[in-house]
């Protein structure tokens, strides 16, 4: 790994050949003894290490520093809570905020979430519940915290916190490719070497898995496989788009995709994950699969020179095994525009922040009150995302009735055989989807069926 250079609290540094495993965390705890950003969980799930990183966009975003690697902060602006205050030791508006509101007992959270409330305050969120969902708190019961983030939303942004990322020169460096040619070239000399996008998967292999990772390629500087372009018949999603970035674009497109994707992770999760890292892992309980399943997505890869398409339920082969040979990458997943009609229902043991137990996904067409077209796909209810195939066709060419979803019902029994584990029974998660699929025609009637929308 050859050299990074990025700006740490405003202060240009450079870092000649890091170990590319090194986390962000690490490096500022025992070699900068930058010790505000606290350790908690060490694999993203606590935010006790949120900082703060400005990319080549110009927009600051949160990140776990535990789950990134150092060549991943090439060219990028990192700020930590050591670099929070003033240059004459003012409070940044959440810290005093947070004092005002009493929001820190024990205070080990603490810098972490002054550190995810300034991003949100650098970037006009108010919506605090989501902001601070990758946040733990174990003393204040949260209320306090969202008092003070509240408090501080109308104070004006200090200007010591704006970041200008250094100029964003390549990095002359094979591991960080700036095209999808200079990546392809990379997987054929590397066809067993790990690619990493987002890190929220990899960067577990190394924290939680003490894994040597052998050579390694960090996707986040391809530019071409960051784009989203939506155009008149389909929609082509690079494969380093962050989950982020893709819950905006699909606000105005298929809602209940973005409120989907509301619920994945956290804002520091989302912030790095890649779609390509959620579909290339092969997760059975990845979130994104299902609803690209429904809405009839193409997945597209590359090795070398030569390029492939697939529907993407058939890159799910089975448990841990992929069409992928080695030396093959996602270039993009794509999608055919249509009508606003996907419901996604995800359902996990708690709202934020958690994995599926299961999830589903429906995308009927209705004409003339009978079904003319039905694509389902689930999470959870096998050893791969899935498709319901028994069940669609169950309700295709079938009135579009509470007897035909009651009937279509008796397919997921047929479709899926779930296992049982820690988040859920089998028994429980087939109950669960038939439900699902009750919910979805109970929702087409315009009933509540959001457990954020149901009142007692
Ligand atoms: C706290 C926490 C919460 C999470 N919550 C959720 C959740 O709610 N829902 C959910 O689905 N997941 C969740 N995850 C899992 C994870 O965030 C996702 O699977 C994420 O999309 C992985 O993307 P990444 O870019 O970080 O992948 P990485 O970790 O970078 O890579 C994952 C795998 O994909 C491969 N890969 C990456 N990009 C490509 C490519 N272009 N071509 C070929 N291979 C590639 C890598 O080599 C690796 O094998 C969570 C993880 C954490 C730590
Ligand atoms: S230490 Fe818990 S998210 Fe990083
Ligand atoms: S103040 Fe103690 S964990 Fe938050």
């Amino acid at each position: 790994m050859n050299r990074i250079d990025f700006l740490l609290n405003g202060a240009p540094v450079s870092l000649n050949a890091p170990p590319a495993t090194r986390t962000l965390l690490d490096w500022l705890r025992e070699d900068r003894g930058l010790t505000g950003t606290k350790e908690g969980c060490n694999e993203g799930d606590c935010g006790a290490c949120t900082v703060m990183v400005t990319g080549r966009d110009g927009t600051p975003r949160a990140l776990n520093a535990c789950i990134l690697f150092l060549p991943q902060l090439h060219g990028k602006a990192v700020r930590t809570v050591e670099g929070l205050t003033g240059p004459k030791g003012q409070l940044h508006p959440v810290q005093q905020a947070m004092i005002d509101h009493h929001g820190s007992q024990c205070g080990f959270c603490t810098p972490g979430f002054v550190m995810a409330m300034a991003t949100a305050h650098l970037n006009g969120a108010r919506d605090h519940d989501d902001q601070l969902a990758g946040n733990l708190c174990r003393c204040t019961g949260y209320a306090p915290i969202i008092r003070a983030g509240r408090a501080a939303a109308d104070a004006p942004v200090p200007d010591w916190i704006r970041d200008a990322p250094p100029e964003g020169a390549p990095a002359q460096n094979p591991a960080l490719p700036e095209s999808s040619d200079d990546l392809a070239a990379w997987c054929e000399a590397n066809p067993d070497g790990v690619l990493i996008g987002g890190a929220t998967d990899v960067g577990l292999w190394v924290t939680k898995g003490l894994r040597d990772l052998g050579p390694v390629a960090f996707l986040n500087r391809v530019g071409d496989l960051k784009r989203i372009d939506i155009g008149k018949d389909e929609i082509r999603i690079g494969a380093s788009v962050t989950l982020s970035d893709l819950m905006t674009a699909m606000a105005p497109l298929y809602t209940s995709f973005a409120e989907l994707l509301r619920r994945f992770g956290s804002v520091q999760v989302r912030n790095a994950a890649t779609i390509g890292g959620n579909i290339a892992n092969g997760s059975p309980i990845g979130d994104s699969p299902p609803a690209l399943i429904a809405l009839g997505a193409v997945l597209h890869l590359r090795k070398g020179r030569t390029r492939r398409a697939i529907p993407l339920e058939d890159f799910f082969i089975d448990y841990g095994k992929q069409d992928r040979a080695p030396g093959e990458f996602i270039e993009f997943v794509s999608i055919p525009r249509g009508p606003d009609i996907l419901r996604c229902y995800k359902l996990s043991k708690r709202f934020d922040q958690d994995i599926s137990a299961v999830c589903g996904c429906f995308n009927f067409t209705v004409a003339g009150g009978g079904v003319t077209g039905a694509r389902i796909a689930f999470g959870g209810m096998a050893g791969i995302p899935k498709r319901a195939t028994r069940t669609e066709q169950a309700l295709i060419g079938q009135p579009w009735t509470k007897e035909t979803i009651e009937a279509a019902k008796a397919g997921i029994g047929r479709d899926f055989t779930p296992l049982s584990d820690m988040r859920a029974s089998a028994g429980y998660r087939l109950h669960a989807a038939e439900n699902m699929l009750v919910r979805c025609f109970e929702e087409s009637r315009g009933a509540p069926v959001d457990v954020l929308a149901v009142r007692p």
